[in-house]
């Protein structure tokens, strides 16, 4: 035999089986997000280069060491990481931003060259949103709640909490950069080489350390919320009154600073324990220099993206009733000489009157006895049966697969109405 082609490490398929669920939680992303008025824009999967290493950063580990970049001639190009820089790039250059505000969302792969684990691939998916145009607090609020929406629907709002901080604006977080580095420097002789290597070019990334002993010691380094500018304490205040005016509890995370560059100001993130060492679900903030800084004219800009395999594996793990409708709900069988063209008109009309049902038509042929094995095996609710005499009588034997209902005969013309009332 030939030898088999596997997959690409952290790059997973989705089975016949797992897909009914993904399918039922994007179209819970779909309603919610549709029921704020937000409109659905599609990006190409990749992008140039340069794009990814000017609105994210350098020095970010998902520029510096993550990215699936290669040529294609003399263009450097790159699986999207991330949604937000594409999406910025499309809003300056078809004028989707210019005196107008946008309030946009998208879902889709993206790429990072992460070491795989649970929670954590190289090809994942997310459910993304962007708004722009709009500088107060109110419209970070409706985001945090949109997506304490979308928990409740998911049945996972039990089991996540809102982690929440603002970053300020650039000149106050230079301000605190120099705090924190002559805080840190005096305690290097607890530092790996890569936080000593983050402490000259990334020294806000040190804040989210796992490094216990490091931790300890910085529960007592300069806070963040200590060097906010007046407009960012002001914005930050307003928000959190409107987040506690509709209920949403908060934990104000003073070392949350997010690992890419583009953010000021609000920053939060969703986490969950149920997951292990991944359990951020959905990340985001406010971005006000980034339309700018990738040559449009200055707009604000603040989303946040969900990680759809976080969602579906917590779904998974604490919701048991998920309404994850079988594929197939007739099973359609037949036998005997002229029967298959009966049975393909019957289903074409089931399709047609009933298009929220899964009509399947059996095609592969055998006996009665391997049609039926195939039928249970669906998870039909029903088969219906095409034998000779059937067909010579215009008839159809209906069967409900589940149990509890004698089989029975019916004329041709009474199946629809007798499946509708069934479903
Ligand atoms: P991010 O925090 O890098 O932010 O990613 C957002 C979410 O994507 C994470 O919270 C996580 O659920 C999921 N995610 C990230 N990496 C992986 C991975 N390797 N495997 C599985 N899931 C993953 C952003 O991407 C920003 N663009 C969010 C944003 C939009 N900020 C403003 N607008």
């Amino acid at each position: 035999m030939a030898k088999t082609i596997q997959a690409i490490r952290g790059m997973n398929d989705c089975s016949p089986t797992e897909s009914p669920l993904w399918q039922w939680v994007e179209t819970q992303v779909r309603e919610v997000l549709n029921s704020y008025g937000y409109s659905e824009v599609r990006m190409p999967i990749v992008e140039s280069t340069p794009l990814f290493a000017r609105a994210i950063g350098e020095v970010t580990d998902v520029v510096s060491k993550e990215m699936y970049t290669f040529w294609d001639n003399d263009e450097q190009l790159t699986l999207r990481p991330e949604g937000t820089a594409g999406c910025v790039r499309a809003a300056i250059e078809h004028g989707w931003i210019y005196n107008n505000e946008q309030r946009l969302w998208y879902m889709g792969p993206m790429f990072r060259h992460e070491r795989p684990q649970k929670g954590r691939y190289r090809q994942f998916h997310q459910a993304g949103v962007e708004v722009f145009g709009i500088a107060n607090p109110e419209i970070d609020a409706e985001l945090i709640i949109l997506t304490a929406r979308l928990w409740k629907k998911l049945g996972i709002d039990q089991h996540v909490s809102l982690q929440l901080n603002s970053i300020g604006s650039l000149e106050a977080r230079a301000n605190y950069r120099s705090a924190l580095v002559a805080f840190l420097e005096q305690h290097q002789a607890l530092m790996s080489e890569e936080e000593k290597e983050r402490l000259i070019k990334n020294p806000l990334r040190i804040l989210d350390t796992k490094n216990q002993a490091l931790q300890q010691v910085l529960d007592d380094a300069p806070k963040l919320l200590d060097y906010l500018d007046d407009e960012s304490r002001e914005h930050f205040a307003q928000l959190c009154a409107l987040l506690d005016s509709v209920g949403i509890a908060y934990e104000i995370n003073p070392k949350l600073v997010r690992g890419l560059d583009y953010y000021n100001k609000t920053v939060f993130e969703w986490v969950t324990s149920a997951l292990g060492a991944q359990g951020t679900v959905c990340g985001g903030g406010r971005y006000d220099g980034l339309v700018e800084q990738l040559g449009g004219h200055a707009a604000p800009g603040v989303g946040f993206a969900m990680g759809l395999e976080r969602l579906v594996l917590l779904v998974q793990e604490v919701n048991a009733s998920i309404p994850v409708k079988n594929a197939v709900d007739i099973y359609l069988v037949y036998q005997g000489e002229g029967t298959a063209l009966s049975a393909f008109q019957l289903a074409e009309k089931i399709r047609s009157a009933l298009p929220q049902l899964g009509t399947m038509l059996h095609c592969s042929g055998g006996n009665f006895k391997k049609q039926f094995r195939r039928a249970d095996k669906s998870g039909a609710t029903l088969a219906l049966v095409i034998g000779e005499s059937e067909m010579l009588n215009n008839q159809v034997v209906v069967k409900h697969l589940q149990g509890g209902v004698e089989q029975q005969t019916l004329d041709i013309e009474k199946v629809i109405d007798y499946i509708q009332s069934q479903f």
